[in-house]
């Protein structure tokens, strides 16, 4: 299968372009800006998520790609039932620019337009986060496990900010943060790291995340990662996952994402397939 390939083929490469985004960490980095002033690229995310997709296109000539530099280059994100890889090259870019090391590279791979595995790669800290449908989640070989957390009264919270900061979303954002606390949550966090944030959460290291206006490759890999890890993915309506509708809760269990997607005020942001 293509996992045990990825792992023990690709990773010893995917050393390398670790290395590279590790070097470049510490580097003058050129920034551009891509749909808001805050939603950053660099040449690495370029160089990476070519790296990365060459070397699978070899090995998966018939393969399809949906990853996030070739979408903001205009690529269409649409998931078919072939065998597609969903790729986030630096996940944190604006981490990644600033020299704050919570940056990530994240691999999702779906068939039949059902997510099979996922590989999420903590680069500053070299944690490998991966989980695979059916065979559990691991980080660095440890298995995962969700909090069984139930309370929101009890619970500790990630989200992230989104790419907008027009004033109309940035008072949604802020007023569901605002509720969450109301609703006596112990904290709520912002990483700037979706595919991380949903790492912590996958280890129980927090009880729920949510977010409006992230995208499917920052889903992708941490959504198995999760549900192996035994806790939910689902949308902010409540009902299940659309991995292109660029929301989401999650939680350890279905009453603690159930108490989040109702505190929470939807911020519209439209489909990645749809743009
Ligand atoms: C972004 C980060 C950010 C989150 C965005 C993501 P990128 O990914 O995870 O924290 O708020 O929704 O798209 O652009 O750094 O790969």
């Amino acid at each position: 299968g293509q996992l045990p390939w990825l792992l023990h083929g690709t990773l010893p490469a995917s050393r390398v372009q670790n290395q590279i985004i590790r070097k470049a960490l510490t580097e003058e980095k050129r920034v551009s800006t891509k749909t808001s002033a805050a939603d950053l690229v660099t040449e690495t995310d370029h160089l990476v998520e070519d790296l990365i997709i060459s070397e699978l296109r070899e090995r998966f000539p018939s393969h399809r790609f949906i990853a996030e530099e070739a979408a903001a280059s205009g690529a269409k994100c649409v998931l078919t039932p072939s065998p597609t890889w969903i790729i986030d090259p630096i996940d944190g870019t604006c981490n990644f620019v600033h020299r704050f090391p919570t940056v990530a590279v994240s691999i999702g791979f779906a068939v039949h337009q059902e997510l099979e595995f996922g590989v999420i790669y903590h680069c500053t800290e070299e944690r490998l986060y991966t989980g695979q449908r059916g065979r559990g989640a691991f980080c660095n070989g440890q298995r995962l496990q969700v909090s069984k957390e139930t309370d929101l009264a009890k619970a500790l919270v990630l989200t992230e900010i989104g790419p907008r900061r027009d004033p109309a979303t940035l008072k949604l954002f802020l007023s569901n943060m605002e509720r969450l606390l109301h609703a006596r949550a112990h904290g709520v966090r912002v990483i700037g790291s979706s595919t991380l944030a949903l790492c912590h959460l996958a280890a129980g290291a927090a009880d729920a995340y949510y977010q409006f206006g992230l995208h499917c490759w920052d889903l992708a890999a941490a959504t198995v990662i999760i549900r192996e890890a035994g806790g939910i993915v689902m949308d902010t309506s409540g009902g299940p996952l659309d991995l292109m509708s660029c929301r989401v809760v999650a939680a350890g269990t279905p009453e603690m994402a159930t108490l989040v997607a109702q505190a929470l005020q939807t911020i519209h942001y439209g489909r990645d397939d749809e743009k």
